[in-house]
């Protein structure tokens, strides 16, 4: 093997893309958000490119408006997984489960569960959720920060309980001796938190992987507190290297400061990607989608607009601006992509142009040919920015194949990407530690 190499997780989001109108493109499956078979043939693909997993998202509530826009998350994450493990050997599957709606019983048998029938694949976004739509569905309103952080360090503390109170010798079935488990090795945990209460113990033996490490995402100091106890990987979503690198920086302290090696969390870049045979080719796709929606797009207009500092009203948004405009031009120091923005601009694109650069994405995006995107790719890594990536395509259907067989063996031809998986489970493939119940922290 050659130097440090980068991990990459695709996004599945609700079976089409990043973009939720893409769906309207020709090649897009119409109906995907239902299609099983399809979340499989993307699984199985981005196992083909080794992957190290496929990462589901998650917000219990409908959040926008469907009318000519798909869902931001799939059916559901849990079944879904479950549809895509019986049908792959190897990749990981993290998906997304809130510690706030949620109880810790029905958790840790669902994920412990899905970790045996997978042979020790699965991962656990464990989010605190801060949508009001979602407490709404469950009866209540949205509490604190601080309360919903003491709840996920409950949360995570009783659920990998539930999770080893099944010894790891426990599970005998032995014909010959009449035995079926070792009932002394296990055992209730008796958990008794302020907001969680658990007797257990939890009947279902480890997986190949003991348990599913713990993924994490929320920026703010309570979230890097929880990461840096609990968690094997980080989804977050800087713009900047800079940003990336300091976000990266404090959860590697953090960790160390929770008694763990820096190098077990690894970071997960949100990155979304348009790829074609050239630039032009892209944007194109891109310009496609904007004019899907010519009252959306003019709103984008005008927030861009905002964001370099002047006012589009009057000029033809398909032309580039003129010079003495640019040099007037200040990024909005609120939007951290806004300096991006600019110099799209400042490059001679129009603003519609820009726009379809993707600088009001949730995340980076690259909008060009593979060799673009492994670039990309290479430089956040190599500048200690990230761990990996979480891919998102603008549409899954072509996106995911484009990737897999134009921008996997480029960075594998670099040396910063791997040939084979290195092991069995999603911990060897993370290289992240074994661990079993909760972890001993003195
Ligand atoms: C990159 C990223 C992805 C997130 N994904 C989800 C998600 O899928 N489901 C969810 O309920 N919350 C999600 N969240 C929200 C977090 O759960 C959390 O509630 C929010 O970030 C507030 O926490 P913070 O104060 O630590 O940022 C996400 C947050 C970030 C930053």
């Amino acid at each position: 093997m050659t130097g440090k190499q980068m991990k990459i997780v695709l996004q599945m989001v609700s079976g089409y893309g990043g973009e939720f109108k893409t769906w309207r493109l020709p090649e897009a499956k119409a109906d995907a958000y239902t299609d099983m078979d399809f979340y499989v043939e993307m699984a199985q693909l981005a196992e083909k490119g080794k992957l190290h997993a496929l990462f589901m998202a998650d917000t219990p509530a409908l959040v926008n408006d469907l009318t000519n826009e798909t869902p931001m998350h799939s059916m559901d994450p849990l079944i879904a997984m479950t549809s895509v493990a019986r049908a792959t050997k190897h990749i990981g599957l993290v998906g997304t489960f809130s510690t706030t709606f949620n109880e810790s019983y029905n958790l840790a048998r669902h994920l412990k569960t899905l970790d045996v029938i997978s042979h020790g694949r699965v991962g656990w976004n464990a989010v605190t959720t801060s949508t009001p739509a979602t407490a709404a569905n469950f009866g209540t309103h949205l509490k604190s920060s601080r309360e919903r952080y003491g709840r996920a360090h409950e949360m995570i503390e009783a659920v990998q309980g539930l999770w080893g109170s099944w010894g790891e010798a426990a599970y005998l079935h032995e014909k010959e001796a009449g035995q079926f488990a070792d009932m002394s090795k296990i055992k209730p945990i008796h958990y008794k938190g302020n907001y969680i209460q658990t007797a257990g113990p939890l009947p279902i033996p480890p997986s190949e992987q003991g348990q599913p490490p713990i993924f994490q995402a929320g920026p703010s100091s309570e979230g890097i507190r929880l990461a840096g106890r609990f968690a094997s990987g980080v989804y977050a979503n800087p713009f900047t290297i800079e940003e990336a690198r300091d976000y990266r920086n404090a959860l590697r302290e953090s960790a160390v400061a929770h008694g763990r090696s820096a190098d077990d969390i690894k970071v997960f870049t949100g990155f979304m990607f348009t790829i074609a045979d050239s630039k032009e080719k892209a944007l194109a796709r891109r310009r496609a989608v904007l004019e899907f929606d010519k009252e959306e797009l003019d709103q984008r207009l005008s927030y861009l607009a905002a964001m370099v500092g002047l006012n589009f009203q009057g000029i033809d948004p398909y032309q580039p601006l003129p010079k003495n405009w640019l040099k007037l031009a200040q990024p909005n120091p609120y939007d951290p992509r806004s300096p991006r923005a600019l110099e799209v601009l400042k490059e001679g694109y129009s603003p519609v142009d820009t726009l379809a650069h993707g600088v009001i994405n949730y995340h980076p995006v690259v909008i060009g040919t593979a060799g673009d995107v492994a670039n990309f790719l290479q430089e956040w890594f190599e500048a200690g920015a990230t761990d990996g990536f979480s891919i998102v395509p603008d549409l899954a259907h072509d996106g995911v194949s484009a990737f897999v067989e134009q921008v996997v063996p480029i960075l594998q031809e670099r040396g910063i990407f791997h040939e084979e998986y290195e092991g069995a489970t999603l911990r060897e493939n993370l290289g992240v530690p074994y661990q079993y119940g909760i972890r001993n922290e003195d």
